[in-house]
């Protein structure tokens, strides 16, 4: 009660504005993932690691737009390049090819080594999309296949099995619904799989071997739980050898995890990558990319489509290609964010600065935590982590679901009410601005949360 006091006390515009906002808004939020109770804390402004709410409250923030804001808030060189694009272009989109479209590709093919063409989206949810819809032409087979716990966004076609109830781990999962409103289609056309667990991962596609399509999977899940690199080569080995497409998902990792994303990581080439987040700095961005045979695919050179008013359709061997548009898709003043953001990357040192606060934020936290009392570790990779209360392994959601989710999500309203933001019971993102000044800070506050909670 006392924890909800005080963020009660602490944060009464919030709940103001969030009334009136939930009259206009379905639940007050504009996605789902936003909300949590009482209420959603509602931001004003932000600069550096900091967010600053309209009661006047500030926060370390380690939610950071979900990991897109890996230079932080306001890092000048986006602003500069944001300012320098538009001047020059003298507009905000020309709604024809431009010359950053080819820059940023090629920079991709240069640092992703799935990736030899590209076509860029506005999200993260349509990078997958289009990902799937080459999968499904290439190979002429309908299923999906997916991992347990692993989400590729908000659509009907993965939203099957991403919030799982605990199961017996020795029986595979099956298909179940995460939303109202999915035509049945979608789980029977969908095969899931349990993460790091080979063995049964084997079994089902050699099952199903002739229907699916595609695997797609986040290679670390949820960005925070490492796959076992015996059990990413296996699956490189198992899709090969049965023809289907595998779609790394690396909408959290891309970038973050280094800037060849969790495939130069792990040395472990998917055909199809998908990207989001960070490609864009902060604004809406998501790119798919990989191999040219199939990326191809959708290329309307010399082919007929929905929207080209030839009536002759052109003599070619597949005369409808497969269809990819958008009105927005390779926005020059975002893709500028977007090299800003990669050209601030590249500079000597920084993903070794990201790791070091991230190493010395999980050391501090697991150390308060164990002084309190409290069963808990970090587990994470590079700049993303998350906070696991439970002891032994954890290598899938089902760990997850067995640990003490409703202290953890006590102890993060208390460290919010502290100053430390994150959504509760979600991971933390590092930036380049979490220096180890701002993660002593952090670490301060933290304690003052714990000793609040433990006193309780
Ligand atoms: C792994 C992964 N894939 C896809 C998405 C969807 O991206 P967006 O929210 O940009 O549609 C997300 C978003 O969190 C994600 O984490």
């Amino acid at each position: 009660m006392e924890t909800r006091a005080s963020f009660l006390h602490d944060t009464t515009r919030s709940a103001q504005i969030y009334k009136e906002a939930a009259r206009w808004i379905p639940g007050g939020v504009t996605a789902n993932i936003k909300y949590f109770e009482p209420y959603p804390i509602v931001m004003e402004s932000a600069k550096g690691p900091y967010l600053h709410d309209v009661d006047g409250n500030q926060y370390v923030d380690y939610n950071l737009c979900y990991g897109a804001l890996i230079l932080g808030h306001g890092h000048p060189a986006l602003s500069s390049a944001l300012q320098q694009q538009l001047s020059q272009i003298g507009t905000a989109i020309f709604g024809t090819p431009h010359k950053l479209e080819t820059e940023m590709a090629r920079k991709l093919a240069d640092l992703y080594p799935s990736i030899e063409q590209v076509r860029f989206t506005n999200s993260g949810l349509e990078a997958t999309l289009l990902a799937i819809r080459l999968a499904t032409a290439w190979t002429g087979r309908t299923k999906l296949a997916k991992f347990e716990g692993h989400y590729h966004g908000s659509y009907d076609q993965v939203l099957i099995s991403v919030n799982p109830h605990r199961r017996d781990l020795a029986h595979p999962p099956s298909p179940t619904a995460d939303s109202n409103g999915l035509p049945d289609y979608y789980a029977e056309n969908t095969v899931v799989l349990p993460f790091n667990d080979l063995d049964q991962t084997a079994d089902i596609l050699k099952k199903h071997r002739h229907e699916i399509a595609a695997v797609i999977m986040e290679p670390i899940q949820g960005g925070f739980i490492p796959p076992d690199p015996a059990f990413l080569r296996g699956l490189r080995e198992l899709t090969r050898e049965y023809g289907m497409v595998l779609i790394f998902d690396e909408v959290k990792t891309g970038f973050r995890i280094g800037l060849s994303g969790a495939q130069g990581r792990y040395e472990v080439i998917p055909d199809l990558t998908a990207l989001g987040k960070v490609l864009g700095g902060g604004f809406p961005v998501g790119a798919v990319g990989g191999k040219k045979e199939i990326m191809e695919l959708c290329s309307p050179a010399g082919r007929t489509d929905i929207l080209t008013t030839d009536s002759q359709p052109a003599a070619h061997e597949h005369t409808t290609p497969l269809f990819h548009s958008g009105t927005y898709n390779g926005h020059p003043l975002i893709l500028a964010a977007g090299l800003a953001t990669i050209e601030t990357l590249q500079t000597g040192g920084a993903y070794q600065q990201l790791e070091e606060s991230a190493m010395k934020l999980r050391t501090g936290i697991e150390q308060l935590l164990n002084v309190h009392g409290i069963v808990s570790q970090t587990v994470g990779v590079g700049s993303i982590f998350n906070l696991v209360l439970k002891e032994g392994s954890v290598r899938q959601i089902q760990d997850v679901l067995e640990s003490d989710l409703s202290l953890r999500k006590k102890l993060d309203m208390h460290i919010v009410s502290h100053g430390i933001f994150i959504k509760p019971l979600n991971r933390f993102s590092i930036s380049l601005v979490h220096t180890s000044k701002v993660i002593d800070e952090t670490l301060e506050r933290f304690e003052h949360g714990v000793k609040r909670l433990v006193r309780k």
